[in-house]
C-alpha cells in the first residue's frame, strides 16, 4: 500500500525572516525579495534543484514566485516544473505570477498583446501549473500593433473571470505606462497593480521617470535582473566560469565578456566588489541592498542557479542599509 505523505512542516517563524512591502496602493504585500523562475530552475532535468530552492525560499519567508509562459527550456517548462513542486506548499500563502507577451506558439495568435493571445496563453499556463488561478498576470512587453485598450481590456477580463487576482505590465516604458494607466481609469478597467521592470546599478534609467509615475499612480514596482544576469556578482571577476550563463551563450558570451573588459566595465564591477567587501557583503548582496534602498521598489526579483546563491542573496536582507557616503562612492564608480 502506498505510504501516506506527511505534509511538510515549515518554520513557524518564516514570516519573521524578511520584510514585506506594500505593492503600490493595493492591499497586496510582497516579500522584499522574490524568486524568479526564468532560467536554470526551469530547465529540463532541474526539478530537484527547483524543488530545493522553492521550498527553502518559502521556509525563509519568500512567498512570491515569478514565471512566464515562455520561461524554461523548452519554453513552458518552468511552469510545468513549478506546478509539480508546488506539492505541499499552502496555496493561500503564495503569490504566483505568470505573463504572456513574447512568442509562445506558431501563428498570429501566439504572441503580442491581443485578447485572443492573452486569454488563451493564461489558460495554457494554468494547465501547466495545475492551478485554477494565478495571483498576478502580466502583459510581458508592450505591443504597439495591438490597441492598448484591447490589451488592458483583456487583463480586466482575466481578473474579472477569477483566473488572476491582480493585473500587471512589464517592460512598458514611462510614456506607454502612463497611457495604460490613463486608459484604465477612463474606461473603469481593473487597475494595474504592479509593473515589472529591469533595474540594477548598471541600468537605472527608470528611476528618473517610471518609478515616479508608478508611485503617483499607486502601482507597485518589482525589479528584475538586479544582478544584471550575474554581472553584478563575483561570478565573472576572474573570467567566465564553466556552467555560468555567459559560458552557456558560447561565442556570444565570450564576445560580451570581451566587451565588458575592453570598455572598463569589468574594472568598475571589481571596484564595486571591493566596496561590497568593505561593508561585509558580497557584490550580489550589495546589488540587492542597493535596489531596495528606493522605497518605490516593492520587491527585487532574483534568479539563481543553486541553493547556495539563493542563500547568499537572501542574506542581503539582513545587512545594514547603504550610507550616504557609500551611495556616493557607488555613484562615483558608476560615473553617475
Ligand atoms: N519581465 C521580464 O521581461 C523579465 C526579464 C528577465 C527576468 N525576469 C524575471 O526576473 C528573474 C531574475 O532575472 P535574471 O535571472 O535575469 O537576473 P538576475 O537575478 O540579475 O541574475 C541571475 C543570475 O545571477 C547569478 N547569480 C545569482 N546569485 C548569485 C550569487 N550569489 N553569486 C554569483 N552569481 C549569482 C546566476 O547566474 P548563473 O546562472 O551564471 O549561476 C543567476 O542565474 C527571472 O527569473 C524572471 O522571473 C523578468
Amino acid at each position: 500500500m502506498a505510504k501516506k505523505q506527511t505534509p511538510k512542516q515549515f518554520d513557524p517563524d518564516q514570516y519573521e525572516k524578511l520584510p514585506y512591502r506594500r505593492c503600490g496602493r493595493s492591499g497586496l504585500l510582497l516579500p522584499a525579495m522574490s524568486l524568479g523562475m526564468w532560467q536554470s530552475l526551469g530547465d529540463k532535468g532541474n526539478e530537484q534543484l527547483c524543488r530545493r530552492c522553492v521550498y527553502w525560499a518559502f521556509d525563509h519567508g519568500v512567498t512570491h514566485f515569478d514565471l512566464a509562459n515562455n520561461y524554461g527550456d523548452p519554453p513552458g517548462n518552468s511552469e510545468l516544473l513549478f506546478g509539480r513542486v508546488l506539492g505541499d506548499l499552502p496555496r493561500d500563502e503564495l503569490i504566483i505570477s505568470t505573463k504572456a507577451g513574447f512568442d509562445m506558439w506558431p501563428g498570429p495568435y501566439g504572441t503580442g498583446g491581443s485578447r485572443k493571445y492573452l486569454i488563451a496563453s493564461l489558460d495554457q499556463s494554468l494547465k501547466r501549473l495545475g492551478l485554477d488561478y494565478v495571483d498576478i498576470f502580466y502583459h510581458h512587453r508592450p505591443n504597439p500593433e495591438t490597441p492598448l485598450v484591447e490589451t488592458m481590456g483583456a487583463l480586466d477580463h482575466i481578473v474579472r473571470s477569477g483566473k488572476a487576482l491582480y493585473a500587471g505590465v512589464s517592460n512598458y516604458k514611462a510614456p506607454q505606462f502612463l497611457d495604460a494607466i490613463e486608459l484604465v481609469e477612463q474606461n473603469a478597467l481593473t487597475s494595474i497593480t504592479i509593473h515589472q521592470a529591469k533595474y540594477n546599478m548598471l541600468n537605472r534609467a527608470y528611476e528618473t521617470d517610471l518609478f515616479a509615475h508608478a508611485a503617483a499612480g499607486g502601482t507597485g514596482v518589482i525589479v528584475y535582473s538586479v544582478l544584471d544576469k550575474g554581472m553584478l556578482s563575483e561570478r565573472y571577476l576572474e573570467g567566465v566560469p564553466k556552467g555560468s550563463r555567459l559560458a552557456k551563450r558560447g561565442a556570444a558570451g565570450r564576445e560580451y565578456y570581451e566587451n565588458l573588459r575592453s570598455t572598463g566595465k569589468l574594472e568598475r564591477i571589481g571596484e564595486l566588489a571591493e566596496l561590497a567587501r568593505s561593508r561585509g557583503q558580497s557584490l550580489s548582496q550589495m546589488a540587492i541592498t542597493w535596489a531596495l534602498r528606493d522605497e518605490r521598489v516593492t520587491s527585487v526579483l532574483v534568479g539563481v542557479s543553486s541553493l547556495d546563491q539563493l542563500k547568499e542573496d537572501l542574506a542581503a536582507l539582513d545587512s545594514s542599509p547603504l550610507s550616504g557616503d557609500e551611495l556616493r562612492r557607488i555613484d562615483s564608480v558608476l560615473g553617475e
